[in-house]
């Protein structure tokens, strides 16, 4: 099969990561005969310095030619919120999402075996495990709602910011959370605000029903303080954990640091229709960006993603999990996992290495 890749290089150490991903896409289109061709899309500070503004016209519809989407990193100094909106690089990525159609965020947090010492929880915590699904929706909430600035008389400038959800929006990212928890431990909570906000009292509701289509399947409500103190007590609790966009944005960075290396985790944001968008969880990283110290396993990660979930491509997805396993089975670092004073390879080495395991 041909499938053709949309590549969006981004900022900072986005092009270096989207590299070895595509060398890894290469090794694995050698081994199972399927070929992969790329489309470089322009997107992010990057597309601000050349054309003036961070989401070109027509990035959509140049997307929607492809059969998916991945995605570096988008961000950086250089276009910080004193820019306007046009210019900065989050506005380009919330309207991705949003003409994308892409509702359902995916962020797997789990603790990878070889590991398990980067988990700063108690040993004995870290020893039940973590392997979890953060299920976030994506294309609604406070995020995307009406916002407002106006001049008060007494307490000078005001602002708004609207949380809207409807049933229509809620009981698709249920369903998407519960048909993911028949595929693992089956099991799904719900993370709301219930006690305080109107839209969580719907979104409770709403769930509420889907629970009952689903009684193979062990629901429980989590409030999303109580959330995100128990992913630090015991987050081996946890399976598929569905949220709201906000909620899910907070509690998905909490639920990366757990596992040791944000460096490590992939993400699928997928809607009804293809291109799904595959993208690290981890930022632009201008720090380091250009200097070959970048770890380039959670966009290699988030290939695997793009074969599981767009692509259908169950054994593909593996091996290049599998891969990345053994590559740290044997030691391999980058400097954001090594051992202090160990010794660490490059973006590009742990790329080459993975890709030679395929
Ligand atoms: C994320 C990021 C984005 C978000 C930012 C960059 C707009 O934090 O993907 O989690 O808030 O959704
Ligand atoms: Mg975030």
């Amino acid at each position: 099969m041909n499938y053709k890749i949309a590549l969006i290089r981004g900022d900072g150490i986005g092009p270096e990561v989207v590299n070895e991903a595509v060398r890894v896409l290469d090794a694995v289109g050698r081994k199972f005969g399927h070929s992969f061709t790329y489309v470089d899309v322009l997107m992010g500070g990057c597309a601000t310095d050349a054309v003036g503004k961070s989401y070109p016209d027509g990035t959509a519809e140049l997307c929607k030619t492809c059969d998916a989407v991945l995605l570096g990193a988008v961000g950086g100094p250089k276009w910080g919120s004193d820019k306007p909106a046009e210019q900065r690089p989050e506005t380009a990525l919330l309207a991705l999402r949003k003409d994308l159609g892409l509702y359902a965020n995916l962020r797997p947090a789990a603790l990878r075996p070889a590991l398990a010492d980067a988990c700063p929880l108690k040993r004995e915590t870290a020893e039940r495990g973590i392997d979890l699904m953060m299920v976030r929706e994506l294309t609604g909430g406070i995020y995307f709602g009406k916002r407002g600035r106006y001049e008060t008389e007494d307490r000078g400038v005001e602002c708004t910011d609207l949380m809207a959800y409807s049933e229509m929006e809620i009981e698709r990212i249920g369903r998407r959370a519960f048909e993911l928890a028949r595929l693992r431990r089956k099991k799904v909570a719900s993370v709301d605000k219930a006690n305080v906000l109107e839209t969580s009292r719907l979104w409770r509701s709403v769930m509420h029903r889907l629970a009952q289509e689903y009684p193979d399947v062990e629901y429980s409500d989590v409030l999303v303080d109580n959330c995100a103190m128990q992913l630090v007590r015991d987050p081996s609790q946890f399976d598929v954990v569905v949220t709201e966009n906000m909620f899910g944005d907070i509690l998905s960075d909490e639920a990366s640091m757990i596992t040791g290396s944000i460096g490590l985790l992939p993400s699928a944001s997928i809607g009804d229709s293809a291109p799904g968008l595959y993208e690290p969880i981890h930022g632009s990283a201008p720090d380091i960006a250009g200097q070959d110290k970048a770890n380039p396993i959670a966009t290699i990660l988030s290939a695997a993603m793009m074969m599981r979930y767009s692509f259908h491509l169950a054994d593909e997805a593996a091996a290049i999990e599998n891969a990345v396993d053994a590559v740290l089975a044997e030691g391999w670092r980058t400097p954001d996992i090594a051992e202090p004073g160990a010794q660490a390879v490059g973006t590009q080495k742990m790329g080459e290495l993975i890709a030679a395991k395929i």
